[in-house]
């Protein structure tokens, strides 16, 4: 069965626990190289820029005996130069696997429908899996997740949409701090809340930012302002104004709470640089364990 990452809700828990668990069984042995995509091909299709996605994905590929094409944004015109289906078609005619960042969700449904492969999502408007993947895995390696509080503060868009879910699966107790008209969407919320109830989790959505990180073992943040939002950047900065995790903020958090970012940061927006660069920040474990989890996936993928 051809089987696609293009939400985190393509996993169920017990799946993401499955992947997490061999990612980090190998990540322990140091055991990079595999052969799990021995004699496969990749291609990886980016309409967005990428350091820690693209890199962390071409580097899965080859450890697990693979190669991998990279099409930068000019190169696909997913959608412009040529449909989705086309795209998708001549793609799974060539490639075993798709990975793709795009802006709009249906571009992976698409490409999904009509390759015939895997299609894996390296982020999207909509969700970013494999940050989840990442995330929750440098959550268990830093204190656990299980009956622990995840507190993200700040805008309820891709990242906040797949950790929710993810999380929340693995029985932690989730807060979402976000200002009005920018909270995580009622469906993603009544998701991650189904996953947290079977896993003796909770979810909570909260405006006040001081609250959501009051007591947390984990403190969460993203950018105020995506790829693709550049234009609502003024309007967002006023939005998001006392959102910002700094030292203050942090001090509200567990004395031995972790922060959290996927990166790239927009410092002294929503992160100060002494929180980012501070003793508390993971944000480094985070970056590698795109490499780790997203292996890890991918073996999983061709099992
Ligand atoms: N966190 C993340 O996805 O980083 P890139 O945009 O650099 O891939
Ligand atoms: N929310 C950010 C994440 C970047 C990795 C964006 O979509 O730009």
């Amino acid at each position: 069965m051809t089987r696609s990452v293009l939400t985190v809700n393509d996993l169920s828990a017990s799946e993401i626990s499955e992947v997490l668990d061999r990612a980090l069984e190998t990540k322990r042995q140091d055991r990079r190289q595999s052969a799990e995509l021995a004699g496969k091909t990749a291609l990886l299709i980016f309409q967005k820029p990428s350091l820690r996605t693209r890199v962390s994905f071409e580097l899965a590929v080859t450890n697990l005996g693979g190669s991998a094409l990279y099409l930068s944004p000019p190169e696909v015109g997913l959608g412009e130069r040529e449909s989705p289906e086309d795209v998708g078609g001549v793609a799974g005619r060539y490639c075993d696997l798709i990975i793709c960042r795009t802006f709009d969700q249906s571009n992976l449904e698409r490409l999904a429908a009509s390759s015939g492969v895997p299609v894996v999502n390296a982020l999207s408007d909509w969700e970013h899996p494999c940050q989840a993947l990442a995330d929750v895995l440098t959550i268990r390696e830093h204190g656990g997740t299980s009956g622990r509080t995840l507190a993200y503060v700040g805008d309820g868009n891709n990242v906040a949409r797949s950790l929710a879910i993810a999380a929340a699966g693995e029985g932690m107790h989730v807060r979402l701090a976000s200002p009005n008209g920018y909270e995580l969407d009622s469906a993603s919320v009544a998701e991650a809340t189904r996953r947290a109830t079977e896993s003796g989790g909770s979810v909570t959505l909260m405006s006040d930012p001081v609250a959501g990180v009051s007591g947390a073992d984990v403190v969460y943040t993203d950018t105020w302002t995506s790829m693709g939002q550049e234009l609502e950047a003024k309007q967002r900065l006023e939005a998001f104004s006392g959102y910002q995790v700094d030292a203050e903020l942090v001090g509200n958090a567990s004395a031995n709470a972790t922060v959290m970012h996927c990166l790239p940061a927009h410092r002294g927006e929503e992160i100060t640089d002494e929180v980012l660069d501070g003793s508390q920040s993971v944000v480094l474990d985070q970056a590698e364990n795109r490499l780790h989890a997203q292996q890890a996936l991918l073996a999983w993928l061709f099992d």
